[in-house]
């Protein structure tokens, strides 16, 4: 089975938790994909949920499989959420940020009762921070001060340029922020390193996420495996 494939297997299997009646996070990234296709088709057969997307993109595809939305507002307490991660470690502990989304998915994974993510299996890591840079989120004013006070933190970081048309400008978030690449030798205490980062002023949110998965669906070449924590 090929990259694709073990995403796909991963985000499909995930989708088999969620019933009528639910309130859905809706993650961001290529494996959550498969996951709103295959919900979407579950809609159009019946199944009665609303979903909450982590990103502008995410409520793009959601719309277009006509999966009901909501708002936080509206919901603040969500069922489950389906999410991808960028490296993932046997604690469960999550590198997230890759598709720019982080701080929208925070604050979803905060008001869930119950998260899954979905990884194929280059994403399981023995320590994170040794396979992704770290993905922080920061205010576009005076983001160079800030990036000098990440790098205190981290061996170097890089501003994350945009895609396609605005190539060689800075990649702008839904939230109108910068994004810093942070390059670690690995963080073996995630914990401690989520909090520095996030008092540096100019800091909106970093990309680890400790303790938050209550399980990880790996889509593996030869079949599914699970890692499971918190509430599995
Ligand atoms: C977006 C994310 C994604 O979940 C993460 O980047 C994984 O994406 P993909 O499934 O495309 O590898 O955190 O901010």
């Amino acid at each position: 089975m090929n990259t694709e494939d073990q995403k796909k297997i991963a985000a499909e299997k995930a989708t088999e938790s969620v019933k009528s009646g639910m309130v859905v996070g809706l993650g961001t990234g290529s494996t959550v994909y498969y996951a709103l296709l295959r919900l979407g088709d579950r809609v159009r057969e019946g199944l009665d949920i609303v979903g909450i997307p982590t990103s502008d993109g995410t409520e793009r595809i959601a719309v277009a499989q006509q999966i009901p939305l909501t708002t936080l507002a509206a919901h603040p307490t969500i069922d489950l959420t389906i999410d991808g991660a960028d490296e993932v470690d046997r604690h469960l502990n999550l590198i997230k940020g890759g598709g720019a989304a982080l701080v929208r998915e925070k604050i979803i994974a905060n008001a869930s009762k119950k998260i899954l993510i979905v990884v194929d299996e280059s994403k399981v890591s023995r320590v994170l921070g040794t396979n992704f840079p770290l993905p922080i989120e920061i205010a576009r004013f005076g983001w160079e001060a800030t990036q000098t006070a990440v790098n205190q933190i981290c061996s170097s970081s890089t501003l994350r340029l945009a895609l396609a048309h605005d190539r060689d400008q800075p990649l702008i978030t839904d939230n109108g922020n910068y994004i810093l690449d942070c390059h670690f030798d690995g963080i073996p205490a995630p914990d401690q390193v989520e909090l520095q980062l996030n008092n540096i002023p100019g800091v909106v949110e970093n990309g680890i996420f400790v303790n938050r998965a209550d399980k990880i669906i790996v889509g593996t070449p030869s079949g599914i495996r699970y890692m499971e924590g918190r509430n599995a």
